[in-house]
């Protein structure tokens, strides 16, 4: 038996108690004539005691050779300590030890593993071993563990069955660029693997499994952001028989049995919003809604006056930023400066200050009146002391810059509080995007998104305006969840290809399959995919999910501990019918 107990477990009731425990040295405090060595686990640390007079010469001696994260095994007796330490749970006692075996030695680590430790981001990559042995890292890992517990036991007790799906398939039009495999046995053809299980969860709705949910890898070679992995998790729903109206119920019920269990916090029910809606009050579709600062459009009251700007611009839209209007003329500089930036690409920002006396100073005082200024804080609810921010130009990129800014002012007032936690549904999403490189239209979702019924008619005519029935859940100004109903019968599937500029073969070819299951009775099916690696994240209080993950990759989507990508040999390459010119 390696060990009785763990290291965070004993405390004075059990004084006097022979244990045994195994773990790693955290760090040795040896005053000659009394070693005190920390022993850590995953559980915690227990603080050892060798003392010259009371412990075997030969164990002590060999105590004094421990050194960092060596791995030992000890015998001994729980007793009180003289020195308490109320931080831990085992601060109350210490192990006499009267055995020590040394299991491993180990050589010194390039960081220490400690909460606080001295190793960089890279270093700690390539050592994520030793990483993980840190708390903060443990925690997360042991914390995303708790979340995927409880959507499996909530998911299961409403019926749904987790089904496995294959990784080796053939490539799903889903926006991002597939991983390939090489195939050896079919030389020439490459699996990809999956962008998500979409098509697959569709057939095991034909198949009849009617509330189906996966854990699932999904993989996407995308650029990398904070909330991006080229490899990340999916908790991937699917049921058949149901409208919009019951996936948003099940799912909701899902997200607020989790904020309850994992945090403690009851949510009202989730507000739900347009796609439309959101694009015009905060300048995009997964608005952090912890705060106010909405948009006021200013059309009405900014044209038509002299300043030749507005006048140009298709759209004039303003926040109102609490408590902002004592900025100085400095500061206020400095973020004309950070929307000039090429990353946010406005050409200018007007601002109005909001006086306590209800006056107001504008840096466009020459064009308009208090009259004018009024309507614009009105508009954009802004009140005294608060200062409003105008930006103008074509709509889309208007709105995409002020919420830009509208996010980094609400960082920047501290208003992005990561244990306030807001989600709500954008519902009504545009069924297609149009691409403005190719001037071709796109699945905004994925192609095998429903249109509603009610827009069928604008595919012809004016296809960018017609919604489709998808839905995304946001939660702090990020998208955590997607998903839509399904297009169930062949006809309309076809249809909707060919709208994407598929020819019938090319669909036939790609998808082919799912087509010919639409003929042996497809339910009515729809359902939606968390992101798991976000989900756990943000309700950690944090964006960046690579410390959610095990062994994530880097920002130019490496694996710096194993050295992956990597090249592979001439033989393997030619099992696999590739050649390689490399110039
Ligand atoms: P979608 O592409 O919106 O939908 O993905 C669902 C959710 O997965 C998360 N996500 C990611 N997380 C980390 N790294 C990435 N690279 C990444 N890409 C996406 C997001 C997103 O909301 N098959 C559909 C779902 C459906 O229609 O049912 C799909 O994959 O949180």
């Amino acid at each position: 038996m390696y060990r009785s107990h763990n290291c965070g477990e004993l405390n004075a009731s059990n004084i006097n108690t022979e244990v045994t425990l195994a773990g790693w040295v955290q760090n040795s405090n040896d005053k000659g004539f009394i070693n005190w060595v920390n022993l850590r686990d995953r559980y915690g640390i227990t603080q050892l005691l060798f003392d010259k007079s009371r412990s075997d010469e030969k164990i002590f001696e060999l105590a004094k050779t421990l050194g960092r994260e060596f791995v030992i095994q000890v015998k001994g007796t729980v007793i009180e300590r003289e020195a308490k330490n109320k931080n831990i749970p085992t601060g109350d006692i210490e192990i006499l030890v009267t055995e020590l075996n040394i299991l491993n030695a180990a050589i010194t680590p390039p960081f220490t593993i400690e909460d606080k430790t001295d190793g960089g981001e890279d270093i700690r990559m390539k050592y994520r071993y030793l990483d993980i042995r840190r708390n903060p890292v443990k925690n997360s890992l042991l914390f995303r563990h708790k979340v995927a517990m409880e959507v499996r036991k909530y998911l299961s007790d409403l019926d749904f069955c987790e089904v496995e799906t294959p990784y080796l398939i053939k490539s799903t039009p889903e926006g991002a660029r597939d991983f390939v495999v090489p195939s050896r046995m079919n030389e020439g053809q490459f699996y990809a693997l999956p962008q998500s299980p979409q098509t697959f969860k569709q057939l095991l709705m034909v198949g009849g499994m009617d509330k189906y949910f996966q854990i699932v890898k999904c993989f996407r070679d995308e650029d990398l952001r904070a909330d991006r992995q080229p490899e990340f998790t999916q908790i991937d729903c699917e049921m058949a028989f149901v409208e919009q109206e019951d996936i948003l119920n099940v799912f909701e019920g899902l997200t607020r049995h989790l904020l309850k269990e994992i945090k403690g916090i009851e949510v009202e029910k989730f507000p739900r919003i347009t796609y439309d809606y959101a694009m015009k009050t905060y300048g995009n579709d997964k608005p952090d809604i912890r705060f106010g600062m909405e948009f006021g459009e200013l059309n009405e009251f900014a044209q038509h006056k002299d300043f030749p700007v507005f006048n140009a611009a298709e759209l004039v839209v303003g926040i109102a930023v609490p408590g902002a209007g004592n900025y100085t003329r400095k500061e206020i500089d400095a973020l004309i400066d950070w929307v000039k930036r090429p990353q946010v690409g406005a050409s200018g920002m007007v601002y109005v200050k909001c006086n306590e006396d209800g006056t107001f100073k504008s840096s466009v005082d020459k064009f308009y009146d208090q009259e004018d200024l009024t309507n614009w804080a009105k508009t954009t609810g802004a009140k005294a002391g608060d200062m409003i921010f105008v930006l103008s130009g074509p709509a889309n990129k208007t709105r995409a810059q002020l919420s830009a800014l509208r996010m980094e002012l609400a960082t920047r007032l501290g208003l992005r509080n990561p244990e306030v936690f807001a989600p709500l549904w954008v519902v009504d999403f545009p069924l297609l995007e149009l691409d403005e490189e190719s001037g071709r239209y796109h699945a905004m979702h994925h192609p095998f998104t429903s249109p509603k019924p009610e827009d069928m008619a604008l595919l012809e005519t004016e296809p960018g305006k017609v919604r489709a029935n998808a839905y995304d859940m946001v939660l702090n100004g990020n998208e955590i969840g997607g998903g839509s109903i399904r297009i169930h019968d062949k006809a309309t599937q076809q249809l909707m290809f060919k709208y994407l500029g598929f020819t019938e073969e090319e669909a036939k070819a790609q998808f082919g399959f799912l087509m010919d299951a639409f003929q042996f009775g497809a339910p009515p099916h729809g359902g939606l995919a968390f992101g798991l690696d976000r989900l756990v994240a943000i309700l950690g209080g944090q964006e960046t999910i690579r410390d959610f993950i095990a062994f994530p990759k880097n920002n130019s989507g490496r694996d710096v501990m194993i050295d992956a990508p990597a090249a592979i040999d001439d033989n393997q390459l030619k099992e696999l019918h590739i050649k390689v010119d490399l110039v």
